[in-house]
């Protein structure tokens, strides 16, 4: 099928990241590790009769949107879904412009996630981008370093099961044993905890090989709303979600009520 629609030129805004201090919903305590499916954009064009990539453009739109409120709402850890290792089975001319948009995206989102105080990291296999977007991401990378009110993982070439076996061999390498409390220190996500939330946009009721390993007790939270839609309010329903669950980790209800009723907790 030809490429629908011009993929040049293509230039993103620089966004200021308004997190508002002390104005969190106090009833709103957001979960530490968040992790993100964005998916969807694709179909918010296709709906419009606008090219992907018009979808992709305001699918960055709806990821700054999310790393403000993230952010306001207290999360530590925020891993979204960029690219996946089988997004390179798309038409050329769509991995040319998501690569495109990226290395833009960081460069413009620097020194504005400096300022916010939130640290970027790129999760995923990075040894197949080019040279230009693995320089971009080094220099957001080093740029944000210092950030301590979030952590945002952006996963790009990043798939589950190679993840895992790239930790599994590096943990073999160093000649410990595969166990999970090693292995957990030489995952892309190393130091980060387990996801607590898993949003998925985009109406798919499936994990498309994200972060397998680390979703393992995660709450899943699916959404019709397609990811350039996704909005703060979108966003705060996914909490309140969250905070209606019981997280049993393989107890019985009887048995996490008892808990958390205990003094100290
Ligand atoms: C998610 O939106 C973004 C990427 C995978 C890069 P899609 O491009 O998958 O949108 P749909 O699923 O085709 O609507
Ligand atoms: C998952 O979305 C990957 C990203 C959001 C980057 P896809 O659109 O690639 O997933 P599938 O192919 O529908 O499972
Ligand atoms: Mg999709």
């Amino acid at each position: 099928m030809p490429a629908s629609g011009p993929t040049h030129p293509f230039t993103l805004p620089t966004p200021m990241f308004a997190v508002r201090q002390d104005s969190a919903d106090s009833l709103l305590r957001a979960p530490r590790n968040v992790a993100v499916i964005m998916d969807g954009n694709g179909r918010w064009a296709k709906a419009r009769l606008r090219p992907r990539a018009e979808g992709h453009r305001q699918g960055v739109k709806a990821l700054h949107r999310l790393v403000e409120r993230a952010a306001e709402l207290g999360v530590e850890v925020l891993t979204v879904f960029a690219f996946s290792s089988e997004n390179w089975k798309r038409p050329a001319t769509e991995v040319r412009l998501l690569m495109e948009l990226f290395a833009q995206g960081l460069a413009r989102w620097e020194a504005p996630l400096r300022e916010a105080g939130v640290r970027l990291t790129v999760i995923g296999d990075r040894s197949a981008f080019p040279e230009s977007v693995v320089r971009a991401i080094e220099a957001c990378e080093r740029g944000t370093a210092g950030g301590e009110r979030m952590l945002l993982q952006i996963a790009a070439n990043y798939g589950g099961r190679w993840d895992v076996c790239q930790a599994a061999r590096r943990c073999a390498e160093a000649g410990e044993e595969v166990s999970p409390e090693n292995l957990e220190k030489y995952l892309a996500t190393a130091g980060t905890g387990e996801v607590d939330l898993l949003i998925r946009t985009g109406g798919e009721q499936r994990v498309s090989n994200f972060l397998l390993w680390q979703m393992a007790y995660a709450e899943i939270y699916f959404t019709e709303t397609l990811w350039p839609d996704f909005n703060e309010a979108s966003f705060d329903e996914a909490v309140r979600w969250y905070q209606g669950r019981e997280r049993r980790f393989g107890m019985t209800s009887e048995q996490v009520r008892a808990a958390s009723s205990l003094p100290g907790l």
